[in-house]
């Protein structure tokens, strides 16, 4: 299957092969093509380059792009697709004044999720997640990183990780799946935290791992729900069986969570709205990508990560919308893509930069998405026709989408 797209009034996020991410001072550059072409040949970006050289080949399909641009489709590398109804009620407390942590002690929050998801068969599991999925691509995501979590129990867990399986079996798009079974201390072990991270390290996570069943591990290190102890140990257990981290730290406070993920060599380290400086320090010396997480600190309106500052002191930094009940209710990558510049001080190009190439490569995933080059897999934005790419994150609470491909197809 060819298909053509021509006249591109630009072509955005050009990269060669050995592009793994950017940072610092590069984040701000964002190369393109004005007046390009791009050919899909079985399902991959076969060629691509000014309309001047554009193919004169018989092709499949051919789709006039003339005043839209086209750029690599968003990679939403940390979220929580799974998970079982709603929790709106919670929304209502926090405007009448409750905190994330207050709706949490009364019972709400992660272990509200739990009790659903435990309640929950397999089957409806999956149905209300692949809405959720259907809906993201929409939206212009084509590749995503899902965690458990929201299980708790063994038995949940598998669940929430047999759900992410068969949507890797039954979508277009790359999905990476992370065993998050220290989301937060179960109740049926309130007085024996110690116990749950035993049966997290003893039980879970060999299980889990020989299933295949995840590719990542995952731990919340916060006051209150694991400490970096607790965090060191269960990453340990995840390395042993082939599982690397990617962390949930310095949500509320900085406890040590990102020299844990450093030290245990973490793919990504995510949230990160609390920040002091020896954690950016301690991620300059290392290949773990920081990230940001706006739609988490827009709902529950709490610090944004200072992504400005990260970038100025050389740092690369990914986008993620942290999609889940609790804390960020929506995986709209264009409202992130938005926020990171509005509330962060990203520019577009670095805004853009963080919400492709690396977010594709927080989840593992450089060589195959994230950016236009050659070989990579052709799932493509066509936006509308818009007058620059800065109209992107400047028409906030928008998008500029006008139609999805996935492996060349038209999809949206
Ligand atoms: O990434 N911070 C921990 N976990 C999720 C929120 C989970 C929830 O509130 O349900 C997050 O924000
Ligand atoms: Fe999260």
């Amino acid at each position: 299957m060819k298909v053509l797209f021509k006249n591109i009034k630009e072509l955005l996020q050009i990269r060669d092969e050995n592009t793994r991410f950017v940072s610092g001072k590069a984040m701000n550059e964002l190369p393109t093509i004005k007046d390009a072409f791009l050919l899909v040949k079985n399902d991959v970006i076969y060629d691509f380059g000014p309309m001047k050289d554009c193919p004169d080949e018989a092709v499949d399909h051919v789709v006039d792009a003339t005043g839209k641009m086209v750029l690599p489709t968003w990679c939403d590398s940390h979220t929580h697709l799974v998970y079982a109804g709603q929790r709106e009620g919670e929304f209502v407390d926090k405007i009448n004044g409750l905190s994330y942590q207050e709706i949490a002690e009364k019972g709400g929050g992660i272990l509200n999720s739990a009790k659903q998801v435990q309640n929950i068969s397999e089957s409806e599991l999956y149905k209300q997640t692949k809405t959720r999925l259907d809906e993201v691509i929409a939206l212009g995501t084509g590749a995503v990183e899902i965690k458990s979590g929201y299980g708790l129990t063994l038995e949940s867990e598998l669940k929430m990780l047999s759900v992410i399986k068969r949507l890797k079996e039954n979508h277009q798009i790359p999905i990476k799946a992370t065993f998050l079974g220290a989301h937060a201390v179960p109740e049926e072990y309130k007085n024996n935290k110690a116990g749950y991270v035993d049966h997290i390290i003893k039980e879970m996570i060999p299980l889990v791992a020989e299933a295949k069943l995840a590719d990542f591990v995952d731990v919340f290190c916060e006051k209150g729900y694991f400490t970096v102890e607790d965090t060191n140990r269960i990453l340990e257990a995840g390395k042993l069986h082939g599982l690397q981290a990617k962390i949930h730290v310095n949500q509320f406070n900085s406890i040590g969570g990102v020299q844990a993920g450093v030290k245990q060599k973490a793919l990504s380290v995510d949230h990160l709205e609390v920040m002091k400086y020896e954690d950016i320090v301690v991620l300059e010396k290392s290949k773990t990508m920081p990230v940001a997480l706006p739609g988490c600190s827009f709902f529950l309106s709490i610090p944004f990560a200072p992504g400005r500052k990260m970038i100025d002191a050389g740092l690369p930094l990914a986008l993620a919308t942290d999609y889940n009940p609790g804390s960020s209710p929506s995986g709209n990558m264009n409202f992130v893509v938005s926020a990171a510049c509005v509330k962060m001080k990203l520019t577009p190009e670095e805004a853009i930069n963080a919400a492709t190439i690396n977010g594709a490569y927080a989840m593992g995933l450089e060589h195959k998405v994230g950016s236009i080059t050659k070989g990579k897999q052709a799932n493509l934005i066509l936006t509308k026709a818009i007058s620059s790419y800065h109209f992107i994150p400047y028409s906030f609470g928008n998008h500029q989408i006008e139609r999805v491909y996935l492996n060349g197809v038209e999809v949206v």
